[in-house]
């Protein structure tokens, strides 16, 4: 047995990736573009490795799609690879339209045509795996409830617009074609691999640097925190026994502010690696707000605990130290991800 996985040298994926075959022996064919966010590095531990077989490649590709399938014959695809960051969205939408739309759309009609063609066990057994997120359903005032599944869907920005199409196709293809599909919505991830565009990483490396760290607006919008790995044994429980066609909230029940993430960040790196400046939080920064800058994210978890008996397994406590010890363990890994194009980024995000 084989699973396809798509964006997994990405921050999730390549997690994913790394989690699954410690925990098992069933070969995994990742199929990545290895756009800024993808980083074979990754997954250097599993150089020489025959249970992973990494293709390049983009999931626009019908034919090579179609040639992957065709070939490994996978029992699941799991489906990460997307535009990921919600101020590159604004930005430049199209690209976030072309793979997180077209994208889906390409891989949906791949397995249409692949599982229609499979029989009996092989069949009964196939899942399309659909990976996305808490941001779908838009923004919360401080006294709703968090999100459930049942929630309406209202994005508001380019990327969870486009994530929300994707749901929506996927979908459609369970209801109009019986395309055997799980969709998991998850809240924000923090951990190993995390590019520095996104805020805790962003704030580790820019602290380590001696940089000013941007907190957007007044630093008083929430996000709901989890572990990757708690993502990655959600994602694992959901394509194991989740229901076709149900959607499933992912969450860490760790709902924090961002300036409160900041602080917490540099305090760690007080205590682990001290300034001789003084305490990093000199070095927060209020900047202009995200437009559109959605206030609070909070997700209702309950339905995977109660089905499939998942819960997070890390607290925020532990899993933001473990974060911060990574990045100081992992310089070189930072160094590289920051040289070429992360530097325009960064130049036109913060000082254009
Ligand atoms: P990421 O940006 O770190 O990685 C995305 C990966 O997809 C990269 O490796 C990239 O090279 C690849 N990719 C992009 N376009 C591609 C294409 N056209 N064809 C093939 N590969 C392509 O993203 P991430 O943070 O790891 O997120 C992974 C998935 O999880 C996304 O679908 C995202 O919407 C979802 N998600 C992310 C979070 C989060 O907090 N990061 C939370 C909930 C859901
Ligand atoms: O909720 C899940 C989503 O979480 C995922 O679907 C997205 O792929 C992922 O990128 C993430 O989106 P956010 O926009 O919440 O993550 P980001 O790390 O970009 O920002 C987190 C919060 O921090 C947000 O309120 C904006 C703020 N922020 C971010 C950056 C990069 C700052 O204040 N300063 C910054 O420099």
């Amino acid at each position: 047995m084989t699973i396809l996985v798509t964006g997994g040298a990405g921050f999730i994926g390549s997690n994913f990736v790394l989690d699954w075959l410690r925990q098992s022996d069933e070969p995994v064919v990742n199929l990545d573009a290895l756009t800024y966010a993808g980083n074979p590095e990754n997954l250097a531990s599993l150089d020489g490795d025959a249970r992973h077989i990494f293709v390049k490649g983009d999931i626009c590709d019908r034919a090579l799609v179609d040639t992957l399938l065709s070939a490994h014959k996978p029992r699941a695809i799991v489906h990460f690879a997307a535009e990921s960051h919600v101020d590159r969205s604004i930005h430049g939408p199209g690209a976030f339209i072309k793979t997180n739309v077209d994208g889906t759309f390409t891989l949906l009609e791949a397995a249409r045509a692949y599982w229609g063609a499979l029989e009996g066990d092989a069949k009964a057994a196939f899942r399309f795996h659909h990976v996305s997120t808490d941001e779908v359903y838009g923004s919360l005032t401080p006294a709703d409830p968090p999100f459930a599944e049942t929630n309406p869907y209202e994005p508001n920005s380019p990327y969870s617009a486009s994530k929300a199409a994707s749901d929506h196709l996927v979908r459609a293809w369970h209801h109009t074609y019986g395309l055997p599909v799980v969709t998991t919505n998850c809240s924000n991830n923090y951990g190993p691999y995390h590019f520095p565009e996104k805020l805790i990483p962003l704030m580790i490396v820019n602290a380590l640097a001696g940089k000013p760290l941007p907190v957007y607006g007044d630093g008083q919008q929430i996000r709901d925190w989890l572990f990757v790995t708690d993502h990655c044994s959600g994602i694992r429980a959901v394509l194991a026994g989740g229901k076709l066609g149900e959607t499933y909230n992912i969450g860490g029940w760790n709902e924090k502010a961002n300036i409160d993430i900041v602080k917490t960040v540099c305090a760690l790196l007080d205590e682990l690696k001290p300034s001789a400046e003084g305490p990093y939080s000199r070095l927060i920064t209020y900047v202009k707000d995200r437009p559109g800058h959605d206030r609070r994210y909070a997700i209702d978890a309950r339905k995977i605990e109660r089905e499939l008996g998942w819960r997070p397994a890390e607290t925020f406590e532990t899993g933001i130290r473990k974060t911060v010890q990574w990045y100081l363990d992992h310089p070189e890994w930072v160094a590289r991800v920051q040289s070429g194009a992360y530097k325009d980024w960064v130049s036109k995000q913060y000082n254009g």
